[in-house]
């Protein structure tokens, strides 16, 4: 097939571009490079440097698009809290743009980068895909109304669309042969837990900051569900063929396990041989106490299976950061 991958020089879309050229497919990244890098664009994919708006209808009037993966967006939660209409405009109006793009090109299938974000503090867990949507940040919010955008072109212009709802997204891809770092997190801005505590352990940071350990959780700290990209980059290899032409389905990704701040620190420490200290600060706000996917209907549906634990995200991650060292 002929691909397009917006955002393909990120952190996932940097993954699943590996894949998918892996899968034998072409691949065109189209990115604006204002938070990816063009080094992580793996070889073998053509990157076209634009914004979606300026550049999308371009390349896809070039002929021969069969599907677009869309991961291009901006994904800070705190950022969102401060500057809602740059998310807007970023994630719904470039998304808009680029489906605009497709219907004009005759493109009909979609793969989307959506997030646990859209449902906003759950009622219970684990959750469920058809649980309420009450985003609690301009982020979330942002990618539930693409979400909506993508049933209605399904619904009137006949696009056959999947969003992905990911949860926390961990790990990297590693070369099978050689030394080669591979595709992983590489954000200037760091907010995620595992990079952060891996800054730790490479001596870059003095401590890692566990923000509140007075949660109704088994040991006081947030309690999330950890994917290793590689199981959540496979997945979108799936639902390409599963998109069909009018429809729009939601699937949840994650493991459907929770892993606690404590117990995340922990196996870092078990990995690198660090003590890593860690020092207890008040809750960061807007973060809910638990959220676990239940992933029961992308397994039932589409077959997706994830390999990997918490262990192999956090290996693969310090081996990533140290082949780039
Ligand atoms: N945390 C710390 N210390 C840190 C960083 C994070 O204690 O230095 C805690 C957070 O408070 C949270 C957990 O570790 O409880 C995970 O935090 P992340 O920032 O790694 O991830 P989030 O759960 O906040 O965010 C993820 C995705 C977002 C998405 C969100 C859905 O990264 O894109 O899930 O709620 F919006």
């Amino acid at each position: 097939m002929k691909l397009l991958v917006t955002g393909g020089a990120g952190y996932v879309g940097s993954v699943v571009t590996a894949q998918l050229l892996e899968a034998g497919n072409e691949v065109v990244v189209l990115d604006d490079l204002s938070t990816g890098n063009a080094d992580a664009v793996p070889a073998g994919a053509r990157l076209v440097t634009g914004t979606l708006r300026d550049a999308a209808a371009g390349v896809l009037a070039g002929g021969g698009f069969d599907a677009v993966l869309h991961f291009a967006a901006m994904s800070l939660v705190g950022e969102s809290m401060q500057k809602p209409g740059l998310y807007w405009d970023r994630n719904l109006g470039e998304s808009l743009a680029l489906l605009e793009a497709m219907r004009a090109a005759g493109v009909r299938r979609i793969v989307f980068s959506s997030t646990a974000a859209t449902y906003g503090e759950p009622e219970s867990t684990p959750i469920l895909e058809t649980d309420p949507t009450r985003p609690t940040n301009p982020y979330g919010a942002s990618k539930l109304a693409i979400d909506t955008a993508l049933a209605e072109y399904a619904r009137l212009h006949g696009i056959g669309g999947i969003s992905l709802r990911y949860f926390n997204v961990a790990g990297a891809r590693l070369p099978e042969d050689g030394d080669a770092p591979g595709q992983g997190e590489r954000h200037a801005v760091e907010t995620h837990l595992i990079p952060n505590v891996l800054k730790v352990a490479l001596g870059e940071k003095d401590k890692v900051t566990v923000f509140g350990e007075d949660y109704p959780t088994p040991d006081g700290t947030c309690v999330r569900d950890y994917i290793h990209v590689v199981d959540l980059g496979m997945a979108h290899l799936l639902a390409l063929d599963a998109c069909r032409p009018g429809g729009h389905e939601i699937f949840n990704l994650g493991n459907g396990n929770g892993s606690s701040v404590r117990e995340v620190i922990e196996v870092c420490r078990e990995v690198t041989g660090h003590p890593i200290p860690a020092e207890v600060s008040p809750r960061r706000a807007g973060d809910p106490a638990v959220l676990v996917a239940s992933a029961e209907k992308i397994k039932s549906t589409l077959g997706w299976k994830p390999e990997r634990d918490l262990r192999a995200m956090v290996a693969d991650a310090w081996a990533f950061i140290q082949r780039r060292r």
